[in-house]
């Protein structure tokens, strides 16, 4: 007889799942099981399909043989299809128009109601800090903290962000910060990959108006829709990408590195090729 997944055990499950997420595990397949166990969800069933996201574009859905071992952590997803070409890089907007120029993007965004999120949200989140900056930070989307006040980055994560940031020797007002999604995923999900494809579109026109000498990818999701591929984070840190002319770097998200605080020395391994590119040096410790 089938058993029903009771809500705290699902949230438990979405939550060790968006963990596996952060670490760059991000496909699961479900081996054959003998049908007796199978467990049936309160709501919506989880898809067994293996989603492929192409840049830029709504991604589809592939169905996939099921392979008998998960996907390692080390080990390279190769791309499915080929990506389409780069999207068209906008004009340089000269320094002393970027602020206009994000209040526009900002008025393009509206009332927003191009996604599903817009049901749940209460405030959009909007990118925030100089329009200016050398540095921006992606992260993935807003949660509770960020939705209540409108602004990225200041919840908890947010705190070990600007502590981040600190350690690099900024402030906070000098960097730019944007997320994938605007809008609030319900229970703090990650964002399917219709949301945000349709929503950093939103994101990649700040980005031309800033115009950071670099990006960091604050976790998967942000890694996946700067890089128009999804690979395991673990492969794609410590060294420079590239999105459009601006130079990449993939860390963990803050989220992640309140959960395992370990990892926060390889962020910072990371932090420092970003320090690296601009030319900074560390400030020395208090
Ligand atoms: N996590 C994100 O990815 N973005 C925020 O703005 C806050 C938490």
């Amino acid at each position: 007889m089938a058993r029903t997944l009771d809500a705290a055990t699902r949230k438990a499950l979405e939550e060790r799942l968006r963990f596996y997420g952060e670490l760059g595990l991000t496909e699961f397949y479900r081996r054959p099981v003998d049908p007796s166990l199978i467990v049936e969800c309160e709501s919506e069933p989880i898809d067994d399909a293996v989603i492929s996201i192409a840049p830029h574009t709504v991604a589809e859905v592939v169905e996939e043989p099921r392979p008998e071992t998960s996907v390692q952590e080390d080990q390279t997803i190769p791309p499915r299809k080929p990506f389409p070409a780069a999207p068209q890089v906008a004009a340089a907007v000269p320094p002393a128009d970027r602020v206009s120029a994000l209040r526009l993007i900002r008025e393009d965004v509206g009332d927003c109601t191009r996604c599903a999120l817009h049901t749940g949200r209460t405030k959009i989140v909007f990118g925030d800090g100089s329009a200016q900056a050398r540095l921006m930070f992606v992260g993935e989307g807003p949660g509770a903290d960020e939705d209540a006040q409108g602004i990225p980055f200041v919840g908890r994560a947010g705190q070990l962000l600007n502590n981040m940031i600190a350690a690099m020797g900024l402030k906070r007002e000098e960097v730019y910060i944007a997320n994938v999604v605007m809008c609030r995923p319900p229970g703090n999900r990650t964002p399917e990959p219709a949301e945000a494809n349709t929503c950093s579109q939103f994101l990649f026109r700040q980005i031309d108006v800033v115009r950071p000498e670099v990006l960091v990818a604050l976790g998967a999701t942000a890694a996946t829709y700067l890089l128009g591929q999804r690979q395991p984070l673990a492969g794609l840190r410590g060294r420079v990408h590239g999105f459009r002319e601006t130079k990449l770097i993939v860390t963990y998200h803050p989220a992640f590195l309140l959960r395992d605080p370990r990892q926060k020395k390889e962020a910072w391994a990371d932090l420092q090729i970003a320090m690296h590119e601009l030319g900074l040096k560390a400030p020395p410790r208090a």
